[in-house]
């Protein structure tokens, strides 16, 4: 049931620290702060190449797992939707891998990939939350992410719990390829391990995630902006709004937006921008400055070191727990689904159920 929740959503993104925590400790021994991973299909220190496919907010996990795993173990990584990837015929490299992600291990157009791949003799790890699924079954190896039962038609607690699993694949690859000096294992690990408490301390800015949801409930359009592992964050903040408020949202890579979306900005469109400190930090805020300065509205997620920049010219700075630039995607998805669910809520939609979607999408 929904216990104390007004919606299955609600609980499930309260359960965002408890999964992640679950999904970790299978991945990573907290006692050795050691990346353990299973037997897999392939030797990720002689893999060419990679290819990520998935659908959805699945994709946009796999679309970070591309900035970790190419950041971290430096393998190269080719990213595309199940739907397109099926029908492309690309050329697959000799001994390469694939990294497919689903909640349900049931969806149509990434079941189609995974047969494509493995025709291709590509060896086929999957990421899943159901691990009796078909998806699960047809590949050659499965990391199970430990999210239990997803009720809420839009995905929460499995995405984050996806990115877990991701993180742990980076730098279990990069120590196999030895780009990884055990120092910066065990630091990167540390602050994996802190991820749940980390998460919970974010669930608790649930009042000022409630505000700000209050301003983007009047809006007709939404931009999300970021920058590296945060562009796709910023991508999953849009989805998530779309899907479940029905306001338009699009995301954008905050380098992009001079190239056509800032002819939209105006006070109208509110641009919630994804912007903790790290190296990519000035590059994003100019970028925001910018649209502020075209009378843009800026709602800034950000950290303790990113928020006094942003204050100058930002009308919302929400701040999050202080992480490294590799684990800032996890806690930056969680107020981004906060967000969405609040809009929704406030609109009176259909929060679990909404219009025209399905939990489980079988058919393409
Ligand atoms: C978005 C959402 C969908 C799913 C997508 C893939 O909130 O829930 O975009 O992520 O349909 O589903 P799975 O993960 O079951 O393959």
């Amino acid at each position: 049931g929904k216990g104390n929740y007004r919606h299955f959503m609600e609980k499930e993104l309260h359960e965002h620290p408890a999964v992640l925590g679950d999904t970790l400790r299978q991945y990573l021994d907290p006692s050795s702060r050691a990346i353990a991973l299973p037997p897999l299909p392939f030797d990720p220190a002689r893999v060419p190449r990679l290819t990520v496919s998935a659908c959805g907010s699945a994709y946009l996990a796999g679309l970070v797992g591309r900035y970790w795993i190419e950041r971290i173990a430096r393998i190269p990584v080719e990213a595309d939707v199940a739907s397109e990837l099926r029908y492309r015929d690309p050329p697959l490299p000799e001994g390469g891998a694939a990294i497919l992600v689903s909640q349900s291990g049931e969806t149509a157009d990434t079941l189609a990939a995974l047969r494509l791949l493995r025709k291709g003799r590509q060896s086929v790890l999957s990421v899943v939350n159901v691990p009796e699924s078909s998806m699960a079954r047809e590949s050659d190896a499965t990391l199970q992410t430990v999210a239990g039962p997803e009720i809420g038609v839009a995905s929460t607690k499995a995405f984050t719990a996806q990115l877990a699993v991701l993180a742990c694949l980076a730098i279990g690859f990069g120590r196999a390829r030895g780009t990884l000096s055990g120092e910066t294992e065990r630091a990167l690990t540390a602050e994996l391990l802190e991820v749940p408490s980390n998460a919970a301390l974010v669930l608790e800015q649930d009042a000022e995630i409630r505000a700000l949801a209050a301003e983007v409930a009047r809006a007709r359009d939404v931009l999300f902006l970021g920058r590296g592992a945060l562009y796709p964050i910023a991508l999953e903040g849009a989805l998530k709004l779309k899907e479940i408020s029905y306001i338009h949202a699009e995301g954008y890579a905050a380098g992009e937006m001079k190239h056509g979306p800032i002819a939209l900005i105006d006070s109208n469109v509110p641009v919630i921008a994804l912007c903790p400190s790290g190296p990519l930090f000035e590059k994003t805020a100019s970028n925001l400055q910018e649209a502020a300065a075209r009378g843009g509205r800026i709602m800034a997620f950000t950290d303790a070191e990113g928020a006094p920049a942003l204050r100058r010219f930002a009308e919302r700075v929400i701040v999050l727990p202080q992480v490294g630039p590799e684990v800032a995607p996890i806690l930056h998805a969680i107020p981004v689904q906060l967000l969405a669910y609040h809009v929704a809520v406030l609109k009176g939609t259909d929060v679990d159920q909404p219009r025209n979607l399905a939990k489980s999408v079988t058919v393409e």
